[in-house]
């Protein structure tokens, strides 16, 4: 069965209910064969990269950046997830084949940054931004929570083919 795998660092409320919603869209019953794995960006593997067809990524913004928890992840799977390092160890733009992701940041005052940084890491991925990024600055409103249930139907839609 297909599989998506959600990576995310949800340290607070406020975050917590935007993952609960993608993670409610991406299991949306009208998508079919599609298995939902989630993980802690502190405990997600390169063994479960591997094994996923489709990402949904989450993350807040810290100080202009993505969380240490998500660039962790990151530090973790990147080689074995076929990424490439330039001689001056700057990530290479991917070749090949491409599986799809999706990217929701929350921030305070701007995620900007943070978004950056999500995409000049991914660029050197086997994997291709198939939905629009959500940024979500603030409270969490339910105009939100319903952008994030879109993101991860998405892109679950994507993965089950
Ligand atoms: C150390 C630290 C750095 C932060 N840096 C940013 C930032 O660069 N941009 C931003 O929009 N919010 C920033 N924030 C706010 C967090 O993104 C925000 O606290 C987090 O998404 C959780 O949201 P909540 O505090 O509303 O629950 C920062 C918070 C902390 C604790």
């Amino acid at each position: 069965m297909p599989r998506l795998l959600v990576v995310h660092h949800s340290p607070t409320p406020t975050v917590r209910a935007l993952t609960d919603a993608v993670l409610a869209g991406a299991r949306d019953d009208a998508i079919e064969d599609v298995e939902v794995v989630e993980r802690a960006a502190l405990e997600a593997t390169a063994d479960d990269v591997l094994a996923a067809d489709g990402y949904l990524l989450g993350t807040t913004a810290n100080f202009g950046y993505m969380s240490g928890a998500l660039k962790h992840f990151f530090d973790s799977i990147f080689l074995q997830a076929g990424g490439a390092l330039g001689d001056d160890g700057s990530a290479h733009p991917a070749t090949g084949g491409r599986k799809p992701y999706g990217l929701w940041v929350h921030g305070r005052y701007d995620t900007t940054g943070a978004v950056r940084s999500v995409g000049s890491i991914v660029q050197a991925l086997p994997w291709v931004q198939s939905a629009e990024v959500l940024e979500v600055l603030g409270d969490v409103s339910e105009e939100h929570t319903e952008a994030a249930y879109e993101l991860g139907a998405t892109i679950a839609a994507l993965v089950s083919g």
